[in-house]
């Protein structure tokens, strides 16, 4: 942007957005993971075997392996499963918080060693097949998760090692004796094979032979990994396997071909499930994690057997506060349709984990939603139809712009609305801008041109041409610059209701004006047509109603490269820069060197306390007008850290509008507030963001500053505003 137009935004041009509403949040995400704490293995520690119907099943036979016939003066001996095991390590991280290691282990493992006494340099390994479908930790979501999504086990239950070169042994075997030796060969895991080199110690006490080993590999190498879940856990790529095997003469006692499984202590103890924990999950869980809801792809909670299958991911997310989604905390001022549970419900969930997750209902027993508390309804004058969109598994994150055209003639207020889901399965969830007519026609550029209805729109509609006045007699303002998320007027959540913006506001919207429905798909399986849209409830532009003014504050970017990564050509500003100019035409730079002047930051300035890894900036504006403030929202992209919005920042009247202190990118709320808070022209705005590159360590390194992109990122927020003159 040009230093007229930086004047410009500093004015506030940006503009409106949401009315008032129980917007919350969004989306993205793919939903991955795993959890929980340290811990590890043994059979004996893991909590009982998963039950849900989604999950599980895993069955506890032994795998088959290729028998090795003795050769003259060989003896073979054949893994005992009963007593081996293959366990793997990764470091985890929670919310950028603490670090645990996390472990699981499987006991289904076959394989033959053929031994010649008088020379063990001839020693040979089999083909060693392991069940990675039984594998098992401290944390049944996690193993849950590790199936379905990352090991994929249910479709590739089998893992091979097959050894091509084993060194270390040599000279006559001594009974008792533990010989160092290494063992390199190819490691196949969902179909994927790399070579890994384990390196342990063999001894053959009593006609045992005992093996411990090690490798290290990387759960990339393998499809694996690393292992996300937005915004709670994510691990390492580094894992450590580990072998601990015991193996007989087959001919001198018999291998067991079943293992049991992990043993399931018998529950004891803990809340009544009936009465303590399913009244939580009714009421705050199972509108998005029943079957066919927005939240049923990470997690199905249909009956009280699926909710104690993953009893401990409960456990974990509520306690970290992952869910139910709701990431501002209670710095900031009372919102309102808080979705966080109380103290007491996290620990009871807690509780109930640790008694082993106890069931005083049948694990049939069915865990629907509770009906949400009825608010007003508003009238849907008019439902929006639009063309079916089908997507595709080319882009499973996929945000899609579709213009609903009310085809106004005079103007009118949009005073409420009703979100008409279609696919809910596919929603992650909804965002609804107000357009100009000016931008309707352009909208006709972009819209259809990939042979699909609508448009692809990570960072909103985008669209050129001046943007609609919301408050009448006001002259509406010509796009500048960055664009995306201006004119936010609503949203909608699985979950949430319709949405009634009070008795005396509304959107004015002008003749011609449209909306733009930005949806989030989040796909998991074959897209299929969806044609979700919106019923609006409208009154007269003549009727005495206040309109709602939405700002947008802005704040500038600059993200480095971590130390390691300081030689890569895009790590340089100056070469990432002109890398963006290329993207995305001469804003790639401008709007960033705009923001920079607009908050009075230097690069160096917002770039002195970075520490490899952790970025912040911050710009101080001001309220533009007099009013009253009803609802504030935060937006950054996926490195996001922290996010605040403060009045009279450093003041005794100091007023924390906004406050998350762990960025959650799939859980973008529009928060309102319980009550309103007037304010006046001119009152200090602080908009605070905070960046962490750790939060997507594979990215290509390059250095970030302010731009629409899924690989950039913003600081920017939005707040409603009733102007209290709306002459
Ligand atoms: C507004 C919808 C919504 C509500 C309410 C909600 N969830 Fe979720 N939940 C999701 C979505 C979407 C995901 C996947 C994305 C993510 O993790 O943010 C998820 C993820 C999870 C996961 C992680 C699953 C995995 O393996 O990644 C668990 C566990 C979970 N939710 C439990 C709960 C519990 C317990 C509650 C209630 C206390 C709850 N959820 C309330 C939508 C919701």
């Amino acid at each position: 942007m040009s230093d007229g137009d930086a004047a410009e935004l500093n004015e506030l041009e940006p503009t409106r957005r949401k009315g008032s509403l129980k917007v919350r949040s969004f989306v993205l995400g793919g939903v991955l993971l795993v959890a929980a704490g340290a811990a590890l293995f043994t059979w004996r520690q893991a909590k009982p075997v998963i039950e849900s119907r989604k999950y599980a099943n895993v069955t506890y036979e032994v795998p088959v392996a290729p028998k090795l016939k003795p050769a003259d003066g060989e003896t073979v001996y054949r893994i005992d499963p009963s007593k081996s095991s293959l366990s793997y390590e990764v470091q985890e991280r929670f919310a950028g918080k603490k670090t645990s290691s996390a472990s699981g282990t499987t006991s289904g493992i076959a394989g033959d060693i053929a031994v010649d006494p008088t020379d063990l340099a001839a020693t040979r390994i089999g083909t060693v097949v392991v069940n990675l479908e039984q594998l098992h930790s401290d944390n049944n979501l996690r193993d849950a998760r590790l199936r379905l999504d990352y090991l994929e086990s249910h479709k590739h239950p089998l893992a091979t090692f097959e050894p091509d070169e084993v060194t270390g042994l040599k000279g006559e075997l001594a009974e008792g004796k533990a010989q160092a030796f290494t063992m390199a060969g190819d490691l196949t895991v969902k179909e994927i094979t790399k070579p890994v080199r384990f390196a342990g110690t063999a001894t053959l006490t009593d006609g045992a032979l005992t093996v411990k080993a090690t490798a290290d590999t990387k759960l990339s190498d393998f499809d694996a990994g690393p292992i996300r879940i937005a915004g709670m856990v994510s691990t390492d790529d580094d894992a450590e396997l580990t072998l601990e095997l015991t193996a007989y003469d087959p001919t001198e006692r018999t291998i067991p071909t079943r293992i049991s499984g992990p043993d399931a202590k018998e529950p004891t103890g803990g809340p009544s499930f009936a009465k303590t924990v399913q009244p939580i999950l009714e009421a705050n869980c199972v509108s998005c994690h029943n079957t066919g809801q927005m939240g049923a792809h990470a997690l199905t909670i249909d009956t009280a057997g699926d909710a104690r299958g993953v009893s401990d991911g409960l456990k974990t997310v509520t306690t970290l506060k992952h869910m139910p989604p709701w990431p501002a905390s209670d710095e900031g001022v009372p919102l309102k349709h808080k979705m966080a549970l109380t103290q007491a419900e996290i620990d009871a969930i807690a509780r109930w984990s640790d008694a082993g997750a106890p069931l005083d209902v049948s694990a049939e027993a069915l865990i629907k939603p509770k009906p949400t508390e009825p608010g007003p309804t508003p009238r849907k004058d008019i439902v929006l139809d639009r063309p079916a969109y089908t997507g595709s598994l080319e882009n499973t994150n996929d945000y899609r712009c579709f213009v609903l055209d009310p085809k106004l003639t005079k103007p009118t207020y949009l005073t409420g609305y009703t979100f008409v889901g279609d696919q809910m399965e596919e929603l992650h969830h909804a965002q609804v801008f107000h357009i100009s007519g000016e931008q309707v026609a352009s909208s006709k550029a972009v819209d259809g041109k990939d042979g699909e209805p609508g448009w692809g729109c990570y960072s909103g509609p985008s669209l050129q041409g001046k943007r609609p006045s919301k408050v009448p007699g006001r002259a509406p303002k010509r796009d500048v610059g960055f664009s995306g998320q201006a004119n936010l007027v609503a949203g909608w959540v699985p979950g949430q209701g319709p949405s009634d913006f009070g008795e005396d506001t509304g959107i004015l919207m002008e003749p011609g004006d449209a909306l733009v429905l930005q949806l989030h798909y989040h796909y998991t399986g074959k897209p299929v047509p969806d044609r979700s849209t919106l019923a609006l409830q409208l009154e007269p532009g003549t009727k005495d109603l206040k309109a709602l003014r939405v700002i947008n504050p802005i704040g500038p970017v600059e993200i480095p490269c971590a130390p390691a990564d300081q030689d890569a050509p895009l790590c340089d500003r100056t070469a990432a820069l002109a890398d963006n100019v290329k993207l995305y035409g001469p804003s790639g730079a401008a709007n960033e060197a705009g923001l920079l002047m607009l908050c009075g930051r230097t690069p160096e300035q917002l770039t002195k306390d970075f520490d490899g890894q952790v970025a912040a900036s911050s710009c101080d504006q001001s309220v533009p007008e007099d009013g009253t403030l009803v609802a504030v929202l935060g937006h950054m992209h996926t490195l996001g850290k922290s996010f605040r919005l403060t009045l009279d920042a450093d003041t005794e009247q100091e007023q924390v509008l906004l406050d998350i202190p762990e960025w959650s990118f799939d859980w973008q709320m529009n928060y309102e507030l319980e009550t309103p808070v007037h304010v006046k022209a001119g009152q200090p705005l602080r908009l605070e963001c905070s960046w962490d590159r750790s939060a997507d360590p594979l990215r290509p390194p390059k250095y970030i500053v302010f731009a629409e992109g899924t690989e950039d990122e913003m600081c920017f927020a939005t707040y409603a505003l009733i102007p209290d003159d709306q002459g």
